[in-house]
């Protein structure tokens, strides 16, 4: 089993990000000095994926432009001298094979990923949702593929959440394997904490195998009447091999202004540009605090 492929559903609307989201995809916000949708496709080539499909919709044309090459720009640039600038420029457009497809109705992440059937073909593929952000070691679609190699099976990402929290979340129930890595035998969505099946939450990951799609295709609108990934899973987790892997790293929801704001510090901590200053920065505004 080779993972080659990766699918970035980036077709919601980011509500939860008004009225900046309004015009500028949530995937296209800065981290620091690059786009949230940068750092994922950053991941899925650390994990060695090759071909990414990123589905997208009218609103968000700005990501095929960025991950384009921009001659006028680079021009410019390389006439000022501007090296670096050039470079990084250069870079986004040259990460990967990156292809799109629209999702033509917002109808879901189940939806979303079901556009991608074309493209996935036969394979296994990864996905990352376009607003989940991953800061660790090992990336963590890396971690998933392993697993999924290792047992022949689909794998998502999860990690245990606090029983207040779970409602946010999808809940899997789940048995030991070995290590981080149990089975799953069922999962729901959204639950409440008496419906939740285990503490432990998908978030953000997954390698999925191509059986996936006849069954988002005959699905019917599941929580908030859309097409849910989660319901979908149940099924596949019903009739074929799944894991779960407890991955290492932490998780940034940048789709919500905490999360995006916890990132932005946290990155922004981490970067060589501004790591000591804003360290510096934060220790003199919490004394004023
Ligand atoms: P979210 O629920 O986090 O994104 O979906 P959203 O719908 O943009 O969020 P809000 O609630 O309105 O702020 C999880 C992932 O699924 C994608 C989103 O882009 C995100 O990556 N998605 C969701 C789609 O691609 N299509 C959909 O119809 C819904």
């Amino acid at each position: 089993m080779k993972v080659r492929k990766a699918v970035i559903p980036a077709a919601g609307l980011g509500t939860r990000m008004l009225p900046a989201t309004k015009t500028v995809p949530k995937e296209m916000l800065p981290l620091v000095d690059k786009p949230v949708i940068q750092y994922i496709i950053e991941e899925a080539v650390a994990a060695g994926i090759e071909d990414i499909l990123i589905v997208t919709n009218r609103a968000k044309s700005a990501m095929d432009d960025y991950f384009d090459y921009y001659p006028e720009l680079e021009t410019r640039l390389n006439q000022a001298g501007k090296e670096k600038e050039l470079f990084e420029v250069r870079r986004a457009a040259d990460l990967a094979n990156i292809f799109y497809v629209r999702q033509k109705e917002t109808k879901g992440l189940g939806h979303a990923i079901w556009r991608a059937k074309r493209f996935v073909g036969d394979e296994p593929f990864a996905v990352l949702l376009g607003d989940d952000i991953m800061k660790a070691q090992v990336p963590v679609t890396r971690q998933l593929i392993d697993a999924a190699e290792t047992y022949s099976a689909s794998a998502v990402g999860v990690q245990y959440v606090a029983t207040e929290a779970i409602s946010k979340y999808s809940s899997v129930k789940v048995t030991p394997l070995e290590g981080r890595v149990f089975r799953v035998s069922d999962m729901n969505e959204k639950p409440t904490p008496e419906q939740m099946l285990s503490n432990y939450a998908i978030l953000g990951r997954y390698v999925l195998t191509p059986q996936i799609f006849d069954i988002l295709e005959n699905l019917t609108p599941g929580y908030g009447g859309e097409i849910q990934l989660t319901d979908g899973l149940q099924k596949l987790c019903h009739t074929a091999p799944m894991v779960a892997v407890d991955f290492e790293g932490r998780r940034y929801d940048t789709g919500n202004l905490r999360g995006f704001l916890e990132a932005t510090i946290d990155f922004a901590l981490d970067h060589p540009q501004t790591g000591d200053w804003l360290a510096q920065f934060i220790r003199s505004k919490a004394k004023s605090l």
